[in-house]
């Protein structure tokens, strides 16, 4: 699913700036595995840089010390952290959701939140659009997906990846929309 009409569609209606989350699950919404992904997809890389390539991204500390070439290029690349000397070269450095949210205020983009847990858990009240890849395989791994009540979104796109001979495992794309959107900078809404 690289960027399509619908996509284009939908982003262009949506007021920017606005929250998507980027992310693969296996079959019981497994994520990560000591530090890195627990599978080798490259379908998924490339879906994930087409679907976050121009615009911003947004990941916790462990998240971003476990991209082998960071930062992630062409992106403007944010990371949290709570510890107040750290050093990202090429990244934003920031120390709270509140700095996160006045950073991207004014940024005429959609801000991508790019994993761990802790930060999808952060940003459930924000996300309008989501981009989920389901591996359906079971891996072993120490990182889940936080549950997402999906009754207040619809699918709006839909891909089966395909299957060779360096993507072993099948794979699926989807791309969920809220349906009541929210505006992340209106908290009382939230
Ligand atoms: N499959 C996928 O799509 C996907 C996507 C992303 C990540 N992953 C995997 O998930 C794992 C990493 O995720 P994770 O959940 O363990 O970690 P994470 O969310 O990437 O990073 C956690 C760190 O973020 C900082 N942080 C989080 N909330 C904060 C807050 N409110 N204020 C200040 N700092 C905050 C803290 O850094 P400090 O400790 O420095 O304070 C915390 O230790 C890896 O295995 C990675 O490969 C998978």
């Amino acid at each position: 699913m690289e960027e399509n009409s619908i996509e284009k569609s939908l982003s262009d209606s949506l007021e920017k700036p606005y929250f998507t989350f980027v992310w693969a699950e296996d079959k019981n919404g497994l994520i990560g595995k000591e530090g890195t992904l627990p599978w080798n997809l490259p379908n998924e890389m490339k879906h994930f840089v087409a679907v976050t390539m121009d615009d911003v991204v947004v990941m916790g500390r462990k998240t971003y010390e476990s991209i082998p070439n960071r930062p992630l290029k062409n992106r403007v690349n944010i990371v949290l952290t709570s510890n107040k000397d750290y050093e990202a070269p090429g990244a934003i450095v920031v120390h709270s959701k509140e700095a996160i949210m006045e950073y991207v205020k004014n940024i005429e983009k959609p801000i991508h939140i790019i994993g761990g847990t802790t930060l999808f858990n952060l940003f459930i009240n924000e996300v309008n659009l989501l981009y989920r890849t389901v591996v359906e395989e079971s891996f072993e791994g120490d990182t889940y997906m936080p549950e997402i009540n999906y009754r207040y979104f619809r699918v709006v796109d839909s891909k089966e990846g395909i299957v060779d001979e360096k993507n072993k495992y099948p794979h699926h794309f989807f791309l969920y929309e809220r349906k009541k959107l929210v505006n992340p900078f209106d908290a009382s809404q939230n």
